[in-house]
């Protein structure tokens, strides 16, 4: 495995972006109303048109060489794919991509993009994926930065659907917010533009609270909650969905003090990180 400093990339290689804009995006439509939708996109990189590779400038990429050797052409699935940034880099890569985002803004972005030149093929869909009926099977399906929505049943849904989704050998790369690094943040806040945003923990619950509100009226709150799982925990949900856990992939954390982001950091630190599944051995 490979660390990229940055997002250039050289030869054919695959990236794997966590994405990262400060620090973690809102998931939920209702913050996307709150937001508007300027905001919204311009929080995900979309709003001024911008190419993926500005967008992206404070991402860090993940590279992952054996999830697509081989031969023949790859299917990779992105799930939540937002602007679509990450699939083009992807398909620019020659692999051909959907990406599924279910946001209208975010995925006319994506449209957008998929109507440039690319090295492969980019196939937007806008769906939920919940719901959705695609023509499979892929060798990756990735999701960064939105697994967690809903409850334990939502998820093993999803992760069941993610098995039907994939080749014999394929592998599910997925980002995951770690209950450590939700309990640390409990109850720091700070002003994004317009608005007021602060994190709690609900620590019965294991779910990383995200509140936003117009800048003094708090009244009018929207929160999206995130359920956090340890790889122990994760183990758990995946009973019976098909799925195994194959590989934990730390991700990194937020230096409050100094106000950095700590791209590669112990799992025991990090803000995340992206567990790699494959079909469960009967
Ligand atoms: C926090 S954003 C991350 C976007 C992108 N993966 C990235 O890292 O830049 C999560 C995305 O998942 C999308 N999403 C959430 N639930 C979804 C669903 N049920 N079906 C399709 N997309 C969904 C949201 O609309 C949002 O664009």
């Amino acid at each position: 495995m490979i660390q990229l400093s940055d997002h250039r990339l050289s030869g054919h290689r695959l990236i794997e972006v966590r994405s990262f804009k400060w620090p973690h995006r809102p998931t939920s439509l209702a913050i996307a109303r709150l937001l508007g939708e300027d905001s919204f996109g311009r929080w995900l990189g979309v709003a001024r048109g911008e190419p993926w590779w500005v967008a992206d400038r404070s991402r860090v990429g993940v590279f992952e060489q054996s999830l697509v050797k081989g031969p023949g052409k790859k299917r990779i699935l992105e799930l939540g794919a937002g602007g679509g940034q990450v699939a083009a880099a992807m398909v620019d890569l020659g692999y051909e991509v959907v990406a599924l985002e279910q946001a209208p803004t975010l995925s006319a972005h994506a449209q957008k993009l998929a109507a440039a030149p690319l090295a492969g093929q980019l196939t937007v869909v806008q769906a939920d994926f919940y719901t959705v009926e695609l023509a499979g099977p892929f060798d990756v399906v990735c999701y960064y930065d939105g697994f967690g929505v809903g409850a334990d049943a939502d998820q093993q849904r999803l992760l069941q659907r993610i098995a039907g989704w994939l080749t014999p050998t394929g592998r599910a790369r997925i980002e995951i917010s770690t209950p450590w690094y939700a309990a640390a943040v409990d109850g720091r806040g700070w002003t994004v533009g317009q608005a007021e945003r602060r994190y709690n923990f609900d620590a019965d619950g294991c779910r990383w609270l995200d509140a936003w509100w117009p800048s003094g009226q708090q009244e009018q709150q929207v929160q999206q909650s995130l359920r956090c799982y340890s790889p122990a925990d994760l183990r758990l949900l995946l009973a019976s969905t098909g799925l195994e856990l194959q590989h934990v992939q730390p991700g990194g954390t937020v230096d409050w003090t100094q106000g950095t982001w700590l791209p590669v950091v112990p799992l025991g630190k990090a803000m995340n990180y992206v567990a790699q599944l494959g079909l469960a051995s009967r």
